[in-house]
Order: C-alpha cells, then sequence, then structure tokens
C-alpha cells in the first residue's frame, strides 16, 4: 500500500513523473474526467482548512470520483473520543483514500497503519504538510522551468510553518538549492532541519535578518503566515506576528524574474499592494494545486489494492521500532491516543516514528 505521508515517500524521479501528469492535466482535463468514476475520497480534516479541503475535493470531482468526509471533527465521532486509528479503520471501509488534517503531528502515519487504504497527510499540527510541497514544486516548475538551481529565501515563521519543513526536505531531491532562512531567532527552523541541511550534499543555506538583506538575488521568496494556533504563550505571538511584511519598496529590489510564493492565508505579511506586481505567483500557486492533487489521487488509486484489515493492524514499517519510552513531544499524536510507541534511525539519531522528534 502506498501512503503519501512526506514529501521524500517520491523520489526526483516520482515527483517529476507527478508534475508532468499534473501538466497533462491542465492541458487536457477531459482526458481524465472519468479516470476515478466509482472511486470516493474521504477528507477527514480535524483543523480549519479552505484551500487544502476544497482542492483535494475539487481535483476527485474532476476525475470523475466522488467525496465524502467531515470538516470539522467536532461534528464526528471524534466529538464522543474516538481515536484516529477507529476512524481510520471505519474509513477504510468506506471510501478508496483518506486526505487527512489533523492538529497533532504524525497524526496521518498514525492513520497509515490501521488504513485498508492510502492515506494522504494533509497537514499534521506543526509538522508537515507535502501536498502543498507538491503544489509549491509544480508552481515553480511552471514558472521558473526548473528545480534546480534556484536561491530559495523562505521568511516568516519557520519553527510552525509546516509548509516550510516539507518544502526544505522536498529539495534534497534537487541539485545546487541554497535557501536562505529569514526568520526572528525565536521562528527559527526546528534543529533536526538545519541538520538535514548540514549534513546534504544538494543543499546550502544561510541565515537573514531581514527580507531587505537577502531579496536582491533570490529566484524564489516564499512567506509564510505566523502560527498563531501553534504558540503556548500568546504574548509571544503578538510580539512576532509582524516581525516581517512584503512590501513594493521591498519588491523594487527584487529580481525582474523572482516570483514570490505563498501556501495562504496570508494575514499581514504581504500587503496587498504586491499584488498587482506579475512576480506574484501564490494565487496562481492555490490554482496549481488542484492539479497536483489531481495527479496525486490518480497515482496512489492506480497502485492500490484495498487491504483487509482484519487481524493485521498496526502494519509497522520494517525499520520502527517499539520501545518503552514515550515521545518527548507533547503535540505527538502518539502521547494522546493509545498508540505503540514507535522510533527510527535518521543518521545517528533516534527519532519518534510519529513525528520526528529526537529521543531524550
Ligand atoms: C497552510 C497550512 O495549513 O499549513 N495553508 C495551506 O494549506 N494552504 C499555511 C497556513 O495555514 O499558514
Amino acid at each position: 500500500m502506498q501512503h503519501y505521508l512526506e514529501t521524500t515517500d517520491f523520489d526526483r524521479e516520482g515527483l517529476e513523473k507527478l508534475i508532468a501528469l499534473s501538466e497533462d492535466m491542465i492541458a487536457q482535463p477531459r482526458k481524465y474526467a472519468k479516470a476515478c468514476e466509482g472511486k470516493q475520497l474521504a477528507t477527514l480534516f480535524y483543523e480549519p482548512s479552505t484551500r487544502t479541503r476544497l482542492s483535494f475535493t475539487s481535483a476527485m470531482l474532476s476525475l470523475g470520483g466522488s467525496v465524502i468526509g467531515f470538516s470539522d471533527a467536532q461534528s464526528s465521532s471524534v466529538s464522543k473520543g474516538e481515536s484516529v486509528a477507529d476512524t481510520t479503520r471505519i474509513i477504510s471501509e468506506y471510501a478508496d483514500i483518506i486526505a487527512m488534517r489533523h492538529y497533532k503531528e504524525g497524526a496521518a502515519v498514525a492513520a497509515s497503519m490501521y488504513s485498508g487504504i492510502p492515506v494522504i497527510n494533509a497537514g499534521d499540527g506543526a509538522h508537515a504538510h507535502p501536498t502543498q510541497t507538491l503544489t509549491d514544486l509544480l508552481t515553480i516548475h511552471r514558472e521558473l522551468g526548473r528545480l534546480d538551481e534556484l536561491r530559495i529565501g523562505v521568511c516568516g515563521d519557520l519553527k510552525y510553518g509546516r509548509t516550510v519543513h516539507s518544502l526544505i526536505r522536498a529539495f534534497s531531491a534537487f541539485k545546487s538549492i541554497e535557501f536562505v532562512l529569514i526568520s526572528t531567532p525565536s521562528l527559527s527552523l526546528p534543529p533536526h532541519l538545519i541538520e538535514e541541511m548540514r549534513t546534504s550534499s544538494h543543499v546550502r543555506f544561510r541565515v537573514a535578518a531581514s527580507i531587505d538583506e537577502a531579496i536582491g538575488d533570490l529566484d524564489v521568496l516564499y512567506m509564510t503566515r505566523v502560527q498563531r494556533e501553534r504558540f503556548d504563550d500568546l504574548g509571544e505571538y503578538e510580539r512576532v506576528k509582524d516581525a516581517f511584511v512584503l512590501t513594493p519598496a521591498l519588491m523594487e529590489k527584487a529580481p525582474q524574474k523572482m516570483i514570490v510564493l505563498h501556501p495562504l492565508p496570508r494575514v499581514n505579511e504581504i500587503s496587498g499592494e504586491v499584488d498587482n506586481d506579475q512576480r506574484a505567483a501564490y494565487f496562481r500557486q492555490a490554482g496549481n494545486g488542484k492539479y497536483i492533487r489531481m495527479a496525486l489521487i490518480y497515482q496512489l488509486l492506480k497502485n492500490s489494492n484495498r487491504e483487509d484489515l482484519r487481524g493485521a493492524v498496526p502494519r509497522l514499517a520494517e525499520e520502527w521500532e517499539r520501545g518503552a519510552e514515550q515521545c518527548a513531544n507533547e503535540k505527538c499524536v502518539s502521547r494522546s491516543e493509545n498508540l505503540p510507541h514507535l522510533w527510527v534511525k535518521v543518521g545517528q539519531r533516534c527519532c519518534c516514528a510519529y513525528c520526528e522528534c529526537e529521543k531524550k
């Protein structure tokens, strides 16, 4: 069973195939209008969403399939205390593929262990958001014609912004990439991602304190929203929420070919006056999200056979080890649900198999 839990679940060839398939779907939508006829997508959204959920829905309908699900966990049995594992097992009986968004980190991994159908991670807490990254890759490819040799500024909430986490990972599959990390110290990237870039032969990085300092030689400026909902201390949120704002004055210093991306929603971090600049690609980016999700659903369904779950769960990956110790991350799904404690070796480090937090 192939799930899609993190960007690295596809190698470079897989990512390029998916991008080519999306391009074909954009060019010839009618060719795919019945490609998933008779199939059902379940969208299980435990956290708010506009673009991600609706683009998944629109994607499945454009493939001739249908969609069931919930957009508010309070209206489902989750409000009665049902676990991710049980919900997933039940949905496996009804649908053919699941797209899950959850506020707990590692929730999609947990779901995949109990699912008889493919699970797509549509965002898990502050951890990862791989289908947004697919959208970003398709957009960069369409706008700039390449995914190698890029200098990418990522700006704003690098600590809690899951889209940035998946984006950085994805680029380890491409060549000659430099990330410029633009954030306040309190919003800086989690240490494990810094470590991954340090040991990567394809990705380098440097740090900048302002957009002004970085914008002059970027190919892509990736803006993000400060993730209010992830802060334990709202005073800290108030202090940093307006630290970085992209304005027309700053855009004057940017190269003519640079593009501005943002996963959206935006709050204050891009001034409305930037929207009319040709280099502002974030609305085109949101449009691309539908097509890359069409390609992903099509691809996963093509390769999947429903699995019989009787007596067979949880299904653990070979590289995972059971351990007595629980994960130290309070936001990890394994802390709030009755799941086995699972650990995996990542280089020299031993990490939680759900949320990737390092063992203390
Ligand atoms: C992002 C998310 O949910 O992480 N939005 C999205 O999926 N397009 C970014 C955000 O909420 O700031």
